[in-house]
């Protein structure tokens, strides 16, 4: 089972070869003038209405794993976004958005569409929702890091703090998602997908405010998200190994 896991999972990675590929929906979002976001309807308003369950996610989570990791941290380098600390109306929000297309999602689809119904998809949040949060994730790098920190923290006081929480925290009531925390490479990605109207589900009012941001700007206010650590549980530091002799 773990190889055929495995190997599925390798294939859909390299896209050339892209045996799992298959069209996944396109659905309307902020290009349409009907885009309503977060439309409480269908699959997320039954999954959200749904008290998961832990011990069910996690098998359903044994796929997500894969890219995300087990422990839901994701991935430095930015290439699979940390899960564990996120809100699991932002975890429904964001999957029931890439199954229906509204969020492009093509190395994730055709994971997502696996899981079988909003029971799943709230069993495998309430899952994620009860991993330790990992000590540490991908910042930037630069040697003008905190010059770019500093830019980066006015912006986001300014413009951004009044939805993601000063600390970065989000609002799950809300569907504002824990940016502190993430990964600096996805983030900024994000940032990007975002002004260019490519992240496709988004909050319209952040569009609006993002929309006019340099890509100078969006280094600066990614630095300075991925500089906030996420707030909840975190995990233990592992002991440190005691050296030989
Ligand atoms: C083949 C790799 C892969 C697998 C398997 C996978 N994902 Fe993902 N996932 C991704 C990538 C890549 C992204 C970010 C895409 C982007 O940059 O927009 C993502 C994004 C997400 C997001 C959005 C996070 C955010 O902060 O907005 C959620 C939630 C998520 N995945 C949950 C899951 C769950 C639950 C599963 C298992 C059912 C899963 N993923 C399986 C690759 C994967
Ligand atoms: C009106 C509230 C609002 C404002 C203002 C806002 N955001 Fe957001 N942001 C959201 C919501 C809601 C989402 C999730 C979008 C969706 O539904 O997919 C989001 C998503 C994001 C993401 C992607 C997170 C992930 O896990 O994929 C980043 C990064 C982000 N916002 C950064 C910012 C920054 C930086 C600013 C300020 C320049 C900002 N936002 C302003 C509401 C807001």
């Amino acid at each position: 089972m773990k190889k055929i896991l495995f190997l599925a999972i390798a294939a859909a990675l390299i896209p050339a070869t892209n045996a799992f590929a298959q069209a996944a929906p396109k659905h309307a979002g902020i290009e349409s003038k009907d885009y309503q976001w977060a439309k409480m309807e269908g699959e997320m308003k039954a999954a959200l209405d749904t008290k998961g369950n832990v011990k069910d996610g996690e098998d359903a989570y044994e796929v997500c794993g894969a890219c995300h990791l087990p422990s839901g941290a994701g991935r430095a380098d930015g290439t699979f976004p940390q899960l564990a600390g996120q809100h699991s109306t932002v975890l429904i929000k964001q999957m029931a958005d890439i199954r229906a297309g509204t969020r492009d999602n093509p190395t994730m689809y055709p994971f997502a569409k696996v899981l079988t119904d909003p029971t799943e998809l709230a069993n495998v949040a309430a899952y994620i929702n009860s991993l330790c949060i990992p000590l540490d994730h991908g910042h930037y790098e630069g040697a003008d890091a905190a010059k770019q920190v500093s830019m980066g923290k006015e912006l986001y006081e300014k413009q951004c703090a009044e939805c993601h929480g000063k600390d970065g925290d989000g609002n799950k009531a809300k569907f504002y998602p824990v940016i502190a925390g993430q990964h600096y490479k996805y983030l900024l990605r994000q940032m990007t997908e975002i002004r260019d109207g490519k992240r496709r589900n988004a909050n319209p009012d952040m569009v609006k405010i993002i929309k006019a941001y340099t890509d100078a700007q969006l280094v600066a206010i990614s630095a300075y998200q991925s500089s906030m650590s996420m707030p909840g549980a975190m995990c233990k530091a592992k002991p440190t190994a005691k050296k030989k002799g």
